[in-house]
């Protein structure tokens, strides 16, 4: 769910809902069952909510429209506990009205507080577990007369995930937010003050942030920003300046964020390799913030991530296995943290994610550190809570990403993980200075390389069109092309809604062979035929295969690969590249496949169907 709150001056003004508008309309992209505002007004709380996109709030206010306020919050809802309807959208006010609160996160023992609300007589009106929260805090609020004092006694109280903004109509200039597990960033102004999901929510406003811990609360007015921790002693948070702008977040010409981010993505490659070595060419990773003896003394990688990040995670464990020589294992973070992982002192986990506030990567990284092992976050968003539990990070700077599916930031995970390779593998003694060069030499020449793909767009975007009604399509890669694959189709499934699957190619006789029938799309990722590539030749020879039992080939392949032809109804063509780095080039045509066939069928490519970008829940 995405979260805005502003407190502006005490005369009321329209300001505070078009902020809290703007807010929304950047931070939709974390969740879109349903947007509502609450505004604190001379007269008491008021408040608007609506199920679907935040175009459906739009048209509500402007059929009946809100009265000037002091502060406002607003809120567009990922749905958990209960369906995405228009009752359980958010705020929910308080059974007085006097209080609204917003929530994102999952309070676990929402069942037996709800129970000792209904044994108290209060008819809760909707499914959710956010409003029992403002119940709680009104309560609570009646006994103490202080809405900070009220949400410390409640917060003690609740189990799970949260970040909650609460407004009162007896302090309309203030609101009072905490947060635990879940996301959340102040930002200052010049006599208001802002409170945000991520920066995203008041990016047009002020650029200097504040993070906030966990189980800390703020109170939060025009002029002031007060944080307490959860004992209420007063803690100072830490001040940022936020490194990108609000025209980061707009979609710059292009029809979607998607396009847009996939056209950033030199651009993104770029930023992610800059000021990663010295003037000798060594690589050198000052952030990284981990001893370089413990590094040394690593003797097992494990990278951990969901969804394109453990993609990038897979990419990750060919390049180090064979620059550094040590085993790497790759694991979706949901099932490392329940199998009782074998991790010790000598373990690295690197955590993969574009937002750093996966619900599932977070546990498991907690996880990992219980056990003992050092921690390492790849990362594309400064301060969020990933990086600030880990004992490291790589920050990623592919720049904010908005589109819900992936792109930009999973060119940029790769791009860091070539870098921690090659990293550990200096520092360990298993590359040396002119290997070490050689290398960030080939990886500067990505970014153009990424460029020259992205130029094949118009005709990659015309095959899209003439495919949009394939019910399936299948796709094949090998080596690092696997997990390539494996990304195409995600992109297929996420953006398209189309049947598709990513298998590594030598295991098509093993079974997906079967699946081979008239007219059946696969697409194939070839690897380069150049130096000792002994896999370029099976490949070749599984698009025969299928090609033989009648699938239509679509033929990713280097410039001047002649062998395809024969073979290959379409082919699009990448740049030569080193066979370790090519997943930065081979993956771009499958996204812009993947976005082109969902723009052809009219679907709505960066907020895809029951998707968040950023799951805050286990
Ligand atoms: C969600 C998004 C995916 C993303 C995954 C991991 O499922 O829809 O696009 O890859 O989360 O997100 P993270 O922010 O941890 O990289």
């Amino acid at each position: 769910c995405g979260i805005v709150g502003y407190v502006g001056p005490n005369t009321p003004s329209e300001r505070p809902l078009e902020i809290a508008l703007a807010g929304l309309a950047r931070l939709e992209y974390r969740g879109y069952d349903s947007a509502g505002v609450a505004l604190a007004t001379p007269d008491g709380i008021v408040s608007r909510k609506k199920a679907g996109k935040l175009d459906n709030l739009r048209e509500v206010l402007a059929a009946d429209p809100l009265p000037e306020s002091t502060a406002a919050i607003g809120h567009t809802r990922w749905a958990t506990h209960g369906a995405p309807s228009d009752v359980n959208a958010h705020p929910h006010l308080a059974y007085d009205g006097k209080l609204a609160v917003i929530h994102n996160g999952i309070i676990e023992n929402y069942a037996e507080l709800r129970a000792e609300l209904v044994t108290a007589g209060i008819a809760l009106t909707s499914d959710t577990d956010t409003e029992v929260t403002a119940h709680l805090l009104a309560r609570a609020y009646e006994m103490t007369g202080d809405l900070t004092d009220a949400m410390r006694a409640v917060t003690v109280r609740l189990r799970g995930a949260f970040t909650l903004l609460a407004i009162h109509e007896d302090a309309p200039g203030v609101i009072v937010a905490a947060r635990r597990n879940s996301p959340l960033v102040l930002g200052l102004g010049e006599g208001e003050n802002f409170l945000g999901s991520d920066a995203a929510a008041f990016i047009s406003a002020t650029r200097t942030a504040v993070e906030m811990g966990q189980d800390q609360i703020a109170t939060v007015s025009a002029d002031a920003v007060r944080i307490i921790d959860a004992d209420g002693n007063e803690v100072t948070g830490r001040q940022y300046t936020v490194d990108w702008d609000a025209s980061a977040a707009v979609k710059g010409g292009f029809a979607t964020f998607m396009e847009k981010e996939i056209h950033d993505q030199p651009l993104a490659v770029a930023d992610t390799l800059r000021g990663r070595a010295d003037a000798e060419g060594r690589l050198k990773l000052d952030e990284l913030r981990i001893d370089e003896s413990v590094l040394r003394l690593i003797n097992k990688i494990i990278v951990i991530a969901c969804g394109t990040a453990a993609y990038a995670g897979h990419v990750a464990k060919y390049a180090i296995e064979l620059w550094c020589r040590i085993p790497v294992e790759v694991e979706l973070a949901h099932e490392f943290r329940y199998r009782d992982p074998i991790v010790d002192e000598k373990t690295l986990v690197v955590a993969i994610s574009q937002s750093g506030e996966t619900m599932d990567t977070i546990m498991a990284v907690r996880h990992a550190r219980e056990q003992g092992a050092k921690v390492l976050a790849i990362c594309n968003t400064h301060g969020s809570t990933i990086p600030r539990e880990a004992d490291a990070v790589l920050y990623t700077h592919a720049g904010p990403e908005v589109a819900v599916a992936s792109t930009k930031a999973f060119l940029a995970q790769i791009t860091a993980c070539y870098l921690l390779g090659a990293y550990l593998a200096q520092l360990r003694g298993n590359m040396f200075g002119d290997e070490i060069r050689s290398l960030l030499d080939e990886l500067g020449t990505m970014p153009d390389k990424v460029a020259e793909v992205i130029g094949s767009e118009e005709e990659i975007a015309r095959v899209a069109n003439d495919l949009a009604d394939v019910p399936s399509v299948l796709f094949l890669g090998r080596h690092v092309a696997f997990p390539v694959a494996m990304e195409g189709a995600l992109k297929l499934k996420e953006l398209a809604y189309i049947h598709a699957e990513g298998f590594a190619a030598g295991e098509l006789k093993h079974g997906p062979i079967a699946l081979i029938d008239e007219g059946q799309i696969v697409v194939v990722i070839v690897p380069s035929p150049r130096g000792r590539n002994e896999l370029h030749a099976k490949v070749v020879s599984n698009i025969q295969e299928v090609r033989a039992r009648g699938a239509k080939t679509i033929v990713i392949a280097e410039d001047g690969d002649a062998d395809v032809e024969p073979y290959a109804d379409v082919i699009f063509r990448i740049p030569k590249t080193p066979t370790l780095l090519a997943p930065l080039v081979a993956v771009v045509p499958l996204q812009l496949f993947a976005c082109h066939l969902a723009g052809a069928k009219g679907l709505d490519v960066d907020q895809p169907r029951n998707l968040a970008k950023s799951v805050t829940v286990e």
